[in-house]
């Protein structure tokens, strides 16, 4: 088949004057690109890349792929930035890989993805939502104690810095401010979870199986840790990743449970990876989804994951291919 990849290259986008520092932190690199291409040729297709905004409108439309492996961000600050790409795949009616737009929308909005899980019964922080309308009237004394505070529809841990969790309440006003000016838009106000950190892949449909459950273990063990941007960047210094993740049997069928329920109940598709921080009395709390988690070949999550678990980066990417396809009978 002739595939087409799209993806927004961090060194395509510009941040416009007056964004914070990690505006462009979602994006890719030409690395992930290169590697996505190999491991869709080593399947034994032909590979085009489409590249993102407006070159990909211009490539979509003249080079007339049979499918297209999507990782394109979308462009702007928008919450649903992320149904760009698909949207228009679904204008020319060209099957892609990964969530439809209405999934992809949902589920940077942590305010509405949280709404649907816990009424799916997958238990997740205490939440408020603060947005510059509302901020006048916020009962600040009302917010959990110890407060996560973050901005509502970002992700790659934008705007979450080592002052995200806040302990005193007297901070969280000014933090939510600052976060309000700095991002355009809500800020969502959390109860902290103290405890474990555990990501866990999800690929495949109908059904959805586990990858892995991975926790995610600060060098300098405290029970304010935080997988935060510095964190983020700075992976390999500060943080060992553990797979399969060595937590009691009772946890980690919890987790494979709510993170399946999660997969399901926000419909998502092929592949995705779902965050969770465990409570000292052994609850996993949901605290988002990522229905296009990122593949790079050495610093995205899932594919560290599925290293330690032995599988090869081709292998992975081969299935997530093949969970798509399978969706489409005329790809056949
Ligand atoms: N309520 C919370 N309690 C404790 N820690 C939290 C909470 N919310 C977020 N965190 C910490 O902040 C990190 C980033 O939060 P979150 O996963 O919501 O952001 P993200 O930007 O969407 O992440 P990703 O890079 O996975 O897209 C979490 O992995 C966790 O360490
Ligand atoms: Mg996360």
């Amino acid at each position: 088949m002739k595939i087409g990849l799209s993806y927004d290259l961090k060194d395509s986008v510009s941040a416009g004057s007056g964004q914070p520092e990690d505006a462009l932190e979602e994006y890719d690199s030409i690395e992930t690109v290169d590697a996505l291409k190999a491991a869709i040729e080593a399947k034994g297709h032909t590979v085009v890349k489409l590249g993102g905004g407006r070159e990909f409108l211009k490539q979509v439309l003249s080079k007339k792929v049979d499918f297209v492996f999507n990782i394109s961000e979308g462009l702007g600050s928008y919450r649903s930035r992320e149904a760009q790409a698909p949207s228009v795949l679904e204008m020319l009616d060209i099957p892609y890989s990964g969530a439809d737009p209405q999934c992809l929308t949902v589920c940077l909005d942590k305010h509405l993805t949280k709404k649907l899980v816990a009424f799916a019964g997958v238990p997740t922080p205490k939440w408020s939502v603060i947005d510059h309308d509302n901020v006048k009237y916020v009962d600040w004394a009302a917010l959990p104690s110890p407060a996560f505070v973050k901005p509502v529809w970002e992700g790659s841990s934008k705007g979450i810095r080592f002052n995200s969790l806040v302990r005193d309440p007297e901070q969280i006003k000014p933090i939510v401010t600052q976060l309000l000016k700095q991002y355009c838009q809500p800020v969502l106000v959390e109860e902290f979870i103290s405890g474990e950190e555990v990501t866990v892949g999800v690929v495949g449909n109908n059904p959805p199986k586990l990858v892995g459950i991975m926790r995610v273990v600060p060098r300098q063990q405290n029970s304010d840790f935080v997988y935060s941007l510095e964190v983020k960047r700075d992976y390999l210094k500060l943080v060992d990743y553990e797979c399969p993740a060595k937590l009691n049997k009772t946890i980690l069928k919890d987790i494979e449970k709510y993170a399946l329920k999660a997969f399901q109940v926000l419909e998502c598709r092929d592949f995705s990876r779902v965050d969770f921080r465990i409570s000292a009395d052994g609850t996993p709390y949901f605290l988002e989804i990522n229905p296009l988690a990122g593949l790079n070949p050495r610093s995205s999550d899932l594919i560290i994951m599925a290293k330690l678990l032995g599988l090869a980066y081709n292998d992975l990417i081969g299935s997530i291919l093949e969970a798509a396809l399978k969706r489409y009978p005329k790809c056949h």
